[in-house]
């Protein structure tokens, strides 16, 4: 027999789509490393996701195209070794679902086998449908990506909000139509993806997008005040741990140029 039950309190794919039928709003928040992934999963929120955006938050590539699907592993596996509680879902990097259903299904396999993880996110709609339901048939749980697809910013030559709400809608239902458990939105104008979160039944988690959604996203660097450089207009900082950690680091140095640190109770007798 098994000992790997479930936690009574896991937040599993069935779960996850309940929240949104029970008028629950859903917290997610992108994690690449064990220790933050175990702080978010103490927190309490709900998902957790290994996002493609490690490529520029961790590796400091200025797209999320560099990623590939063995780092991409690599990182979910520190994030899955440390959650509990959170559903954990990866993002299929950058071409690993283009080439068609059986590779998208070696890919989002090795992902669930490898790492621990839930469920895997890709981002498309419409011309993805045939992909996620080739997925959702093989056991692999999908959560859809609609809006701005950061991976395609070589087609759209930048990153833009996404302003057409016909074709929204109509990747929207194509994704859930495919068997999408959930959809990230972003960069949708707040009028747009109220309107389309309340056509679907399964999750919007909205980033960019508007508090008309099931669930709010963001990139845990920039919530915390980590990024340098430019932060998006609908990025909230909950805190300021780039300033906490310069200041930190150069008492530091202070102290160990100056000989404060270390003091006696820092050392052996
Ligand atoms: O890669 C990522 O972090 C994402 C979120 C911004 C939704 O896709």
């Amino acid at each position: 027999m098994s000992s790997h039950k479930p936690a009574s309190d896991r937040i599993t794919v069935p779960k996850f789509v309940a929240m949104k039928r029970d008028g629950k709003k859903i917290s997610m928040l992108t994690a690449y490393d064990h220790t933050m992934a175990q702080l978010l999963d103490e927190a309490g929120v709900d998902s957790i996701l290994v996002g493609d955006s490690l490529s520029m938050v961790v590796q400091g590539h200025d797209t999320t195209l560099p990623v590939t699907l063995d780092e991409m592993i690599y990182h979910a596996k520190m994030v899955a070794r440390a959650v509990h509680r959170a559903l954990v879902i990866v993002d299929l990097p950058f071409p690993s679902f283009h080439l068609g259903v059986y590779s998208a299904i070696e890919s989002a396999g090795r992902i669930l086998k490898e790492t621990g993880a839930q469920a895997v996110k890709l981002e498309g709609g419409v011309e993805q449908a045939e992909v996620i339901a080739g997925l959702v048939s093989a056991g692999i749980p999908v959560m859809a990506h609609v809006g701005l697809r950061p991976q395609l910013v070589m087609q759209m030559g930048g990153y833009k909000v996404q302003r057409d709400e016909e074709q929204l809608l109509a990747d929207a239902l194509a994704a859930q139509n495919a068997g999408a458990f959930g959809m990230v939105l972003e960069c949708v104008p707040r009028s747009a993806a109220a309107k389309i979160s309340a056509e679907l039944t399964i999750p919007t988690i909205g980033i960019g997008a508007g508090a008309g959604c099931d669930g709010q996203v963001l990139v845990v660097n920039d919530m915390l005040g980590l990024t340098g450089g430019y932060v998006p207009k609908f990025v909230k900082a909950y805190a300021d741990l780039r300033g906490q950690i310069t200041t930190a680091a150069r008492q530091y140095c202070e102290e160990v140029r100056g000989g404060a640190f270390p003091a006696d109770e820092h050392s052996f007798k």
